[in-house]
């Protein structure tokens, strides 16, 4: 899973349906999903899905255990159990089948409360538990109007990932979400835009982490570029990914892009 700038080992590329789906939505997306790449290797790609709570157990179910597909949560609480009303522990999202924990959307961040200090707590968790942290990073477009982009993004790495030992670190997916690129209101970055704030965390993270993402609007138009710059190791996707026709158009362009070749 290292990484180099001349070729990769891994792409990642996955999608959280943030809330959406019913029960039967996501175990026909995660079958079909799985008898998909049973027919078709593609190699060098790692997918990833991450429905909401109530249907992880449904979707591990419809995956089977030795499935390719990785399953994760779209948040999860540090504590294993306790008086926490409302939440989901790392220890019961893995009870329930989840491989991978996201942590610190941009939607968690600005509407619930998650702090850089909460990221930390959930990243030191999800490897408590064995389980993947995939910690999302992103400035506001106030931020990015101001010229701090790089700055930002790096603070909220950092904090999060403050004290990891380097065997944890190489555990760690990072997906850099630029906020005023993501959902149906949002401006899709360019691979130009993209560069120098993917330069600066390549510096800081390449070779010492699990995966670089980008995330934020990707769509089949726009990926090729987005991986194509040379820090990015997979891609995280929201809408062009809710149907599974659109999630494995990309899949396929992964596993196809002259990044894995190298
Ligand atoms: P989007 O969502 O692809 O719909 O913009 C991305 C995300 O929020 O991770």
């Amino acid at each position: 899973m290292t990484e180099t700038r001349d070729g990769v080992a891994t792409l990642w590329v996955g999608t959280s349906w943030k809330m959406n789906k019913s029960l039967d939505e996501a175990r026909r997306y995660a079958r079909e999903l799985d008898h998909y790449l049973r027919r078709t290797k593609l190699a060098g790609v790692q997918p990833f899905i991450i429905p909401s709570f109530t249907a992880v157990s449904a979707t591990r179910e419809a995956l089977g255990q030795d499935t390719p597909v990785l399953l994760g949560v779209q948040n999860a609480h540090w504590d294993d159990h306790g008086a926490w009303t409302g939440e989901v522990s790392v220890a019961q999202a893995k009870d329930a089948g989840a491989q991978l924990v996201e942590i610190g959307h941009s939607e968690r961040r600005e509407h619930f409360g998650e702090t850089v200090a909460t990221t930390r707590l959930k990243v030191a968790a999800a490897l408590a538990h064995g389980l993947v942290p995939l910690l999302c990073i992103g400035e506001s477009d106030e931020v990015r109007r101001a010229g701090d982009s790089s700055r930002f993004i790096l603070d909220q790495a950092a904090g999060a990932l403050d004290g990891l030992t380097p065997e944890q670190m190489k555990r760690v997916l990072i997906a850099y979400e630029p906020v005023w690129a993501i959902g149906d209101k949002g401006r899709p970055a360019t691979a130009e835009e993209m560069r120098a704030p993917f330069a600066e965390l390549g510096r800081e993270y390449l070779g010492r982490i699990g995966g670089l993402l980008y995330g934020g609007s990707v769509n089949v138009d726009n990926a090729a570029d987005l991986l194509g710059i040379a820090e990015v190791t997979g891609l995280f996707i929201g809408r062009a990914a809710w149907e599974l026709r659109g999630y494995l158009q990309l899949l396929e362009l992964a596993a196809s892009h002259p990044k894995l070749a190298g």
